[in-house]
């Protein structure tokens, strides 16, 4: 069977995005190839990282085209590419029951902190860490799970605990969640579901 084509979803920045195509490029996700690189938001820096890898990229803007609109020709474009498995990196946007039911077992998400905590709906980006640090955990991390209609309440496919320390600030916890955790283990785990899907396990 021919490799699983991937779509990674983007918002911003894009490290995670550039931990995934850095895993590929060393030859870490031989189940799969990120075929394509969507953005909801046109200025995001991931798209300019994307094309530094010469990644095919989508930019569809949901601010003007409305939630509807917007998950209508997402839903176009990834069929359009025949696309086997969808990665959330950075992507700031909750889908819909629809959506999430059209691609059920074939959507993943890094959330940035231990799932059961600090997730669901209004926790994204740096709040996470602001309210881990509110909070006082001493261990933090990221997780990578499956997503279905409940924002961050799909089954966990990989953990990494990272300490917090006694000076953090969101942004220096933030960093080590990233560096420690969510770039090695969305690769890791992003490889983990392309082989699961080429051997036809979900
Ligand atoms: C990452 O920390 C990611 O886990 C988080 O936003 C950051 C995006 O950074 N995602 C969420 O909070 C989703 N709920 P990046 O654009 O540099 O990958």
């Amino acid at each position: 069977m021919e490799k699983v084509k991937i779509a990674v979803l983007v918002s911003g920045g894009g490290t995670n995005l550039q931990a995934l195509m850095e895993a590929e490029a060393r030859g870490e996700i031989p189940d799969g190839e990120i075929s394509l690189v969507i953005s909801n938001n046109p200025n995001a820096f991931a798209l300019t990282r994307a094309k530094n890898f010469n990644k095919k990229t989508v930019a569809l803007n949901k601010k003007q085209l409305g939630k509807d609109l917007f998950e209508e020709q997402l839903i176009n474009t990834l069929k359009q590419n025949d696309i086997g498995l969808i990665v959330l990196a950075g992507f700031m946007c909750i889908l819909s029951f629809n959506f999430t039911k059209t691609f059920a077992n074939r959507i993943i998400n890094v959330h940035p902190a231990l799932i059961p905590s600090f997730c669901g709906e209004g926790y994204y980006g740096l709040r996470v860490h602001e309210k881990a640090l509110e909070y006082g955990v001493k261990v933090s991390g990221a997780t990578v799970h499956f997503v279905n209609e409940i924002p961050d309440g799909g089954k966990i496919i990989m953990q990494k605990a990272v300490k917090v320390l006694e000076k953090d600030t969101p942004e220096t916890l933030q960093k080590r969640i990233m560096k420690q955790a969510e770039w090695k283990i969305l690769p890791a785990s992003t490889q983990k579901v392309c082989a699961m899907i080429k051997k036809e396990l979900i």
